[in-house]
This record gives structure tokens, C-alpha cells and sequence, in this order.
């Protein structure tokens, strides 16, 4: 586990950059923590620093589910399951697996998930990273788990 302090957007842009780097085409990693705690905002750093490029619009994919975008790196889908989430179990379940994460992941596709935790089965599973975004007063503070997470630099 790492605990990465995000004092500043840069901060988290930097963490961006450390996650694009240690991710590989099939890899998956969770994005979780409250609205507004910055896990969109993340998912857009690890986007450019996989190369998407900055004419690209990289919008949050409240409505569309999962966005997707073709980078030096390979496909990139980045998914927001807010919308699908049901007190029904099952039900959300059987929706998120119809989105066909798993299979883009097959295909090698880096696949970033916003409010996906508890549904890894259903995204194909193996979580290579699995960010847990807290507001801490004014900063924000990132916790790193998964089977990836040793791989960040030690001063990330
Ligand atoms: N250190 C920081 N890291 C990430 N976002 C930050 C930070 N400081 C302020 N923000 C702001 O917080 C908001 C986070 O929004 P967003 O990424 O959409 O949240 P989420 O997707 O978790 O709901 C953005 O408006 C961003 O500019
Ligand atoms: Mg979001």
C-alpha cells in the first residue's frame, strides 16, 4: 500500500504520470472516493501522460459510461459506473459486465474505472491498481493498493 499526499492539482497530475507509467495494455485500475474528490481529474492525467493528445477533449464520462481513446500506448477506456450503480446487486452487475470492459481488456486496452469497486469480477478482475482518492481538509490524499502499487516511485 502507498499513501501519496495531493496537496495540489500538479500533485495529482504528477501521480498521473506515475500510474501511466507503470500501467500495461489489459491492465485495470479503480479510481474510487467521493464526488468531487478527484478521480476524473486523475483519469485525465494518466490520459495524457499515455499520450492522448491535448487537442483531444478528455471528458468525464458521467453520461456515455466509457469514453475511449487511442494512444502511442494502445486504447485507453476510461469508464464512470455512478449511473449504473442500483441497490440491486445483481442488477449492476450484470450491467457493468454488459459494457464489455472485460473483453476491451483482452483486446489490450487500459481500462481506468471511476466508482467500480466491489464489481472487479465483472471488469475482468486482477486490479493492477486500485486508487483511493480522500478529501483531507484542503488536500487530498491518494491511497495505492493493487498488485501494481509497489511499483510507483518511491518519492511519487
Ligand atoms: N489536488 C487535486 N487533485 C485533483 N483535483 C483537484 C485537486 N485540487 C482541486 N481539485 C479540483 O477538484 C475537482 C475534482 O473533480 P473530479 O475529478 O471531477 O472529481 P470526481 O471525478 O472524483 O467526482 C476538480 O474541479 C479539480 O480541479
Ligand atoms: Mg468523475
Amino acid at each position: 500500500m502507498r499513501i501519496v499526499r495531493l496537496g495540489t492539482r500538479r500533485d495529482t497530475t504528477r501521480l498521473g504520470g506515475e500510474i501511466a507509467r507503470i500501467l500495461e495494455p489489459g491492465d485495470l485500475a479503480l479510481f474510487s472516493g467521493d464526488l468531487g474528490a478527484g478521480k476524473t481529474f486523475l483519469a485525465r492525467a494518466v490520459a495524457r501522460a499515455l499520450g492522448v493528445p491535448a487537442d483531444v477533449a478528455i471528458a468525464s464520462p458521467t453520461f456515455t459510461l466509457v469514453q475511449e481513446y487511442e494512444t502511442p500506448r494502445g486504447t485507453l477506456a476510461h469508464a464512470d459506473l455512478y449511473r449504473l450503480r442500483d441497490e440491486d446487486h445483481a442488477k449492476t452487475a450484470m450491467e457493468i459486465a454488459r459494457l464489455g470492459l472485460r473483453e476491451r481488456r483482452g483486446d489490450g486496452a487500459i481500462v481506468l474505472v471511476e466508482w467500480g469497486e466491489g464489481f472487479s469480477d465483472e471488469l475482468g478482475g486482477d486490479v493492477a491498481l486500485d486508487v483511493s482518492l480522500a478529501l483531507d481538509g484542503a488536500e487530498r490524499v491518494a491511497t495505492l493498493r493493487g498488485d501494481k502499487a509497489d511499483r510507483l516511485a518511491p518519492h511519487t
